[in-house]
């Protein structure tokens, strides 16, 4: 039973709709008929700014933070599972939250903040990689699926180097980079096409 409350308030945690709440406050609109159409922090980046972009990137990684940290002690059991358990509740719900008509963002800030409360230093390799390739490159995108896959890739060949991995984030570790790659189908798309949205300011070597 304990698993269920675990479940139900991770999930309510992430359906917190952070960047439809933004759009609303700040301009009056709702954010998926922006830009990108994404409820998540690059899209409030682009379209509201950098101060705002920054509090909807900080409170959707709270939401996966908390639930894993916080919410996931609600259950008994193996900790690492129940922080899992918590984490990928609150990503389903940020991803198809229930304030949003079940469409909500992509799911990488919310699964930053919930590996943040299980294993923060590849954490920070990972967000090393991200920030070097969007300075590179400019697509939020591709440094968002690149720096999750790392952390999938790096949890993998952990294991197989006889690393002890407990077998929950072993798991989450194979299934998030596909999950991401699913959320982000439509930039790959647009990647593919040359459509996709770049930040060239951001970007150090611009042509
Ligand atoms: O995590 C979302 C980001 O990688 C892409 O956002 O708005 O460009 O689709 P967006």
């Amino acid at each position: 039973m304990n698993h269920v409350w675990v479940i139900v308030l991770s999930y309510l945690a992430g359906s917190f709709p952070t960047a439809l709440i933004m759009g609303y406050i700040l301009k009056g609109v709702d954010i998926r008929t922006l830009g990108s159409g994404n409820m998540g922090a690059t899209n409030v980046f682009r379209q509201l700014g950098v101060a705002a972009g920054i509090v909807t990137l900080l409170l959707d990684m709270f939401k996966g933070f908390a639930s894993a940290y916080w919410i996931s002690r609600l259950g008994s059991g193996d900790p690492v599972g129940l922080m899992i358990l918590a984490g990928v509740s609150a990503i389903l719900g940020h991803t198809f939250t229930v304030f949003g008509g079940f469409r909500g963002g992509k799911g990488v800030a919310t699964a930053t903040g919930m590996v943040l409360a299980i294993a923060p230093l590849i954490v920070l390799i990972c967000a090393l990689v991200f920030i070097l390739t969007t300075l590179l490159t400019g697509y939020v995108s591709v440094a968002s699926m690149l720096a999750v896959s790392l952390f999938g890739l790096i949890h993998i060949v952990l294991y197989f180097l006889g690393y002890e991995i407990s077998r929950w984030l072993l798991i989450f570790s194979i299934i998030i980079p596909f999950f991401i790659v699913w959320t982000h189908r439509s930039n790959v798309k647009n990647l593919i096409r040359g459509e996709e949205g770049r930040f060239e300011n951001l970007m150090i070597f611009r042509r």
